[in-house]
């Protein structure tokens, strides 16, 4: 019996990254999993995004391990396809006990160079995706008097970053997000907490450094302290803390903010 037997989670930006390594840690747990992402390149930022067959790998990783798997491609941005992804699951498992709003980009602009088109789309997919979906999920949760929201912030939603207005500007909202929606859903019941992991190891920071024209480490190094020696963690790492915030290990925790930053804040 895994941690989370007989429990579900829904994952955004699952294609990929932190996403997928949690998912891929929670179903090895016990958990039946929905995978959502855009899974395919959206024009802004021009990176890698999820693809559609990195979801249906993932489906056959998860079903390899016994559990059941609903993958669902959409834009957090849409509310059609945010609900048929709800639908579905609640079709499938009958309920949701975990929710990672995970999916995010990131991109560097300086603010006198910054385009509303670029402001727009940070703060539309960052901020008002993990809203977009949480209220479709939560009726479900409030149903069920139970439910853990986890938010994947940054450590730019408790620091500033260079060149990083917008998406520091997204992160400290979904940081905000996780204290309001925290007050809001404790009678239920339901607990909110985000998580700040420093950089990580994923195609977020590989698309970061093909578009800037240098390294990973080398983007890596830019957020600029982290004070163990290495440029990063992995997005095992990260899974790990998620799986942790969401059993009953952390029942008391809600309205929190979990950091994994190999010592960044210190300073
Ligand atoms: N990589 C880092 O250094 C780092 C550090 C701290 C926090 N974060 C945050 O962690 C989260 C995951 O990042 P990652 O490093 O795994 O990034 P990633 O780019 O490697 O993966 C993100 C996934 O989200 C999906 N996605 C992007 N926009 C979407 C949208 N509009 N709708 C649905 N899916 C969408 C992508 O297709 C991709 O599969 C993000 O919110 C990011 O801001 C990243």
């Amino acid at each position: 019996m895994g941690e989370f037997s007989g429990k579900t989670a829904f994952i955004t930006g699952a294609a990929h990254g932190q996403g997928r390594a949690t998912a891929l840690l929670l179903a090895k747990q016990g958990a039946d999993i929905t995978a959502f992402d855009v899974a395919k390149k959206l024009g802004y930022p021009r990176y890698e995004f999820g693809t559609g067959a990195e979801l249906e790998s993932l489906k056959g990783e998860i079903e390899a391990l016994g559990r059941r798997a609903v993958i669902a491609s959409g834009d957090v941005r849409e509310d059609a396809a945010v609900r048929k992804a709800v639908e579905e699951t609640m079709a499938a498992f009958g309920k949701i006990d975990i929710l990672f709003n995970n999916a995010g980009i990131c991109a560097y602009a300086s603010v006198d160079s910054m385009t509303d088109d670029e402001w727009n789309a940070m703060i539309d997919i960052n901020l008002k995706g993990p809203f977009n979906v949480t209220r479709r999920v939560v009726p479900y949760m409030i149903r069920a008097k139970s439910g853990v929201i986890v938010n994947n912030s940054s450590t730019m939603g408790l620091r500033g970053g260079n060149r990083l207005s917008h998406y520091t500007a997204s992160k400290w909202g979904l940081t905000g997000l996780t204290k309001a929606w925290a007050i809001e859903l404790a009678p239920h019941n339901i607990r909110v907490v985000s998580i700040h992991p420093t950089g990580v190891n994923t195609p977020m920071n590989d698309g970061l450094a093909a578009m800037e024209g240098t390294t990973p480490i080398e983007i890596a190094e830019r957020s600029a302290g982290n004070l163990l020696p290495v440029p990063w963690i992995e997005p095992e790492d990260v899974a790990n803390l998620v799986a942790y915030v969401a059993s009953d290990k952390a029942r008391y925790a809600t309205g929190s903010q979990f950091v994994l930053d190999a010592g960044l804040l210190c300073v």
